[in-house]
């Protein structure tokens, strides 16, 4: 079974896109050919559409963008969905996995429902969703074992979803956070917010700043 992991992150490094889908990828068997494709970009040339027909299914991870989807892929979708009409056999099954800055995984709610009708209007078949809430902290945690610590819930979560995709069958949304306090999570986050902004020559007061 052919199947493209597709990070729609802009960011090049420290991604937490890129780090869940390193962790989906570790729960496959060998027997599942997977392709790692990249979208930091809104425009997908026609051989790159071509080819992304020919998988049998597509596991997406983004970060939530104002509680939606980011515009650089929005469009790549659109570009999708465009392509689509000349093309008869699309049996392609689509699984999503949205990550977002806020705590809650079911923040990331509206964005699964986004693309579950982007599936419909295109005529993909809907697999599976999961939130991630917590999503900052992802990406540094790289290091811990998926199953493990803070990464105990994502590991029950990826584990059902790898699941479902091997068989490409349906199931319901997953929404899960972190698992540590929540607290602990906006106290490092507001310590990373004001290493950032000192970092780049502004002050820790210019961040509650109106402009
Ligand atoms: C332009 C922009 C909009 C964002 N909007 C939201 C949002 O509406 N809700 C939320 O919880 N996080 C929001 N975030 C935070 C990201 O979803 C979060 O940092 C995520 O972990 C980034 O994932 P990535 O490293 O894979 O890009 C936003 C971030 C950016 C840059």
């Amino acid at each position: 079974m052919k199947t493209a992991f597709i990070n729609g992150s802009p960011k090049s490094k420290l991604s937490s896109s890129e780090a869940i889908l390193k962790d989906l990828q570790s729960c496959f068997s060998k027997n599942i050919e997977i392709i790692n494709y990249n979208l930091r970009k809104s425009f997908l040339t026609d051989e790159e559409i071509e080819t992304l027909f020919g998988f049998d299914v597509f596991v997406f991870a983004f970060p939530l963008y104002v509680d939606g989807i980011p515009s650089h892929l929005l469009n790549c979708l659109c570009q999708i969905e465009e392509a689509a009409k000349n093309i008869k056999d699309k049996s392609i099954t689509v699984y999503v996995l949205v990550n977002s800055g806020f705590f809650e995984g079911h923040q990331n709610r509206l964005a699964l429902d986004m693309m579950k009708h982007w599936c419909a209007k295109v005529g993909f078949e809907w697999g599976q969703g999961i939130g991630i809430g917590g999503g900052g902290a992802l990406a540094g945690l790289s290091n811990v074992p998926l199953g493990k610590g803070p990464k105990s819930s994502l590991g029950i979560a990826l584990k059902s979803l790898v699941d479902n995709i091997s068989t490409k069958s349906q199931a319901d949304n997953i929404f899960v956070s972190m698992n540590f306090p929540r607290i602990m999570y906006k106290l490092i986050g507001e310590f990373g917010w004001r290493q950032e902004i000192k970092k780049n020559g502004l002050k820790v007061k210019d961040l509650s700043r109106r402009l």
